[in-house]
């Protein structure tokens, strides 16, 4: 063994003179910790027992499902719906078991039963259509199974218990005010085309009755030519391409805006001005995805619509957390009517962004990052623009 020098020896002594103390800290490190646990202060992250909030917390969650529609009619579903709503429940402990449909109803009706076997005792629902959304819906009701709509309100059901969206219309008309904008300084009559979204989803419908009721007017009057009006099937933005590649023929590429119902479907009418290598015109869109937001600051698309898919989550995860808990949730809802029940509702706000404000929402969760949108050579862009 190795001889201590007296320096060493020194400070040993002094460790050991120390331990005398130890028993008395740990003593009261324990008795600290009953007592953080008893007020109810403590880390509560047991599974399933729900976590933080009072004395929601003490209640057993059961499981809740969410049935999201696919992932080509926009990137929103797979990259910001699931990863926000998965963390909602996370956060409060409630299982959760998310699906994907990928555009068949008979796999979505699958995925509900097969959610309820396992035990889901509430479904958070992206309906493909209001026929197969009604169908879950009365399933699960039959099994005392609570439905939330979940983005798409499913018509002509008394099955669903909730809808959680944003102010539908309101997209719409952000979306005809903003082709308006952008086309201000159009020297004569702009020749307009329409791409609508899938005629199956009831938003669809909302967005149209929104954009037509500020657009309609200015074809009456001669101000605008609308040239094409067209919806497309499950918002296919493959299919939203040989559409507008047609529309395109048709006017003899003479096309001065289009107002897109979705970024995929203004994608689409921008790649196909640029095969034909025509000029940059203004190209609506909505869900301020990566793509859409690349677009406008490259000039190529002139606004998307920004909805809050996190508060969209949060808000959806709240009701399904409470509704799991066998409590009356307690958020404010206002009644919207599916065509045979007026369901409680909760909408939010969306926005427009165009490239004079997308500065002001960088940083928001669900909205695109800048070292993701000012990439190659979209950096000198986003330079220009003061991002
Ligand atoms: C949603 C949009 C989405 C579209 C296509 C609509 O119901 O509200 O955000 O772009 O479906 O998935």
């Amino acid at each position: 063994m190795r001889v201590m020098s007296p320096e060493e020896e020194e400070a040993h002594m002094r460790k050991q003179e120390s331990w005398w103390r130890r028993p008395l800290v740990i003593t009261m490190a324990i008795v600290m910790a009953l007592a953080l646990a008893a007020a109810g202060c403590g880390d509560d992250d047991d599974e399933g027992s729900g976590g933080g909030d009072g004395a929601a917390s003490e209640q057993k969650a059961d499981k809740v499902a969410v049935l999201l529609p696919d992932s080509k009619s926009s990137v929103r579903w797979e990259t910001v719906d699931r990863p926000f709503l998965q963390k909602a429940f996370d956060e409060a402990g409630v299982p959760v078991e998310i699906q994907n449909a990928e555009g068949d109803k008979s796999t979505q009706q699958q995925q509900a039963e097969q959610a309820i076997t396992n035990g889901a005792k509430v479904l958070l629902l992206v309906n493909l259509d209001s026929g197969s959304g009604a169908a879950i819906a009365a399933n699960a009701k039959s099994q005392d199974v609570k439905v939330i709509d979940y983005d798409r309100l499913t018509l002509d059901t008394d099955a669903t218990d909730y809808y959680v969206s944003f102010d539908n219309e309101k997209v719409g008309q952000l979306q005809g005010q903003g082709l308006v904008d952008c086309l201000a300084d159009f020297d004569g009559t702009p020749n307009i085309a329409v791409l609508n979204g899938s005629p199956t989803d009831n938003n669809a419908t909302l967005f149209k009755k929104g954009y037509d009721s500020v657009i309609n007017p200015k074809f009456e009057s001669g101000e605008w030519k609308e040239v094409a009006d067209q919806s497309v099937p499950d918002w296919d933005n493959q299919k939203a391409l040989t559409i507008f590649e047609q529309m395109l023929q048709k006017a003899d590429n003479k096309i001065d805006g289009v107002l897109a119902a979705n970024d995929g479907l203004g994608n689409a009418a921008i790649s196909a001005l640029k095969q034909r290598k025509l000029k940059q015109i203004p190209v609506t869109g909505q869900d301020a995805t990566l793509q859409g937001i690349q677009n406008i600051v490259a000039g190529d698309q002139c606004m998307t619509v920004y909805k809050a898919i996190k508060k969209e989550a949060d808000a959806a995860a709240k009701l399904a957390i409470a509704l799991a808990k066998g409590e009356e949730p307690q958020e404010e809802t206002t009644p919207i009517n599916n065509g045979k029940k007026d369901v409680p509702s909760v909408l939010l706000e969306p926005v427009a962004v165009t490239k004079d404000n997308i500065g002001e929402y960088i940083g928001e969760p669900d909205f695109p990052k800048k070292e993701e949108i000012c990439t190659g050579e979209l950096a000198s862009k986003c330079e220009e623009l003061g991002l």
